[in-house]
């Protein structure tokens, strides 16, 4: 089914929290390792303005849905990371947006370029790029729906998971988004199938793995990735990717924990 954009736009909200108890997590804090990817996963809700400021130097801009949804999404995400720093900031642990924004600017060239060769590689294939974007998208957030459900597996914690419940099915709606256009794209183009093929092969990496250290990038990936249950979701997010027209076959995320090291 199509995506409603106007529908979309119009209940977009942000995650709320202030009903659920996060006074409790004060008698019941949560272990060192899940705060560490917990952070890891607020540190990349925030970047996704970066992100955004990435794809708006490409021609994904010009198509007034896919503009739209982004500027929705872009929100979304930012009070994803709102929701996660507040379950941080009651074990003590402080992530400051600003400060995220002013380290990241100090990111220098590494970062500056991003966008520029974005631009480029926009400008290059034209329209066949946003299809690139959409599965892109459609990848980055189906593993964000499975690493919030994992962690809420995991923890067993009835705040918590109530919580990442809440932003998982937002994510739902952005891999909805992401889906239905790439499936469309990808279905209109072989061109367009071929350089997206390609595209994901070579250059997809998880989610954060670009701005967070290689350590915890591991240590997220082996706690959520791993194990009977995390290797299954791996796969499923592999098994959708594939699914869409002219991507059978490819298995990024295996590929990528493989690369780091991850058993999966
Ligand atoms: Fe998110
Ligand atoms: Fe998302």
């Amino acid at each position: 089914m199509a995506f409603d954009i106007d529908k979309y736009t119009a209940t977009s909200v942000s995650v709320h929290w202030d009903d659920l108890d996060f006074e409790s997590f004060r008698e019941h804090p949560l272990p060192a390792d899940s705060l560490r990817t917990l952070r890891y996963m607020t540190d990349v809700e925030y970047h996704t303005v970066c992100y955004t400021r990435d794809l708006l130097t490409t021609p994904s801009h010009r198509d007034p849905d896919v503009g739209a949804f982004m500027t929705m999404w872009n929100r979304e995400e930012f009070w994803h990371g709102e929701a996660l720093a507040a379950v941080l900031g009651m074990h003590g642990i402080t992530v400051a947006y600003d400060q995220l924004r002013a380290t990241r600017l100090k990111l220098g060239w590494k970062d500056k370029l991003d966008p520029i060769k974005q631009s480029a590689l926009g400008a290059l294939v034209g329209s066949d790029f946003i299809a690139v974007h959409m599965a892109w998208g459609a990848a980055n957030e189906w593993s964000a729906i499975t690493a919030y459900n994992r962690m809420a597996e995991l923890e067993q914690n009835p705040v918590l998971a109530e919580l990442l419940r809440r932003i998982a099915k937002q994510e739902a709606r952005h891999v909805a988004f992401y889906t239905s256009q790439a499936r469309d794209r990808l279905a209109a183009s072989t061109k367009a199938q071929k350089l997206t093929r390609f595209a994901l092969r070579r250059f997809w990496a998880p989610v954060g793995s670009t701005i967070m250290k290689r350590d915890d990038v591991v240590h997220v990936m082996t706690q959520l990735m791993t194990g009977e249950h995390g290797a299954k979701a791996a796969r499923r997010v592999d098994h959708q990717i594939a699914a869409l027209p002219g991507l059978h076959g490819l298995t990024i995320v295996q590929d990528a924990l493989r690369g780091l090291g991850v058993a999966v």
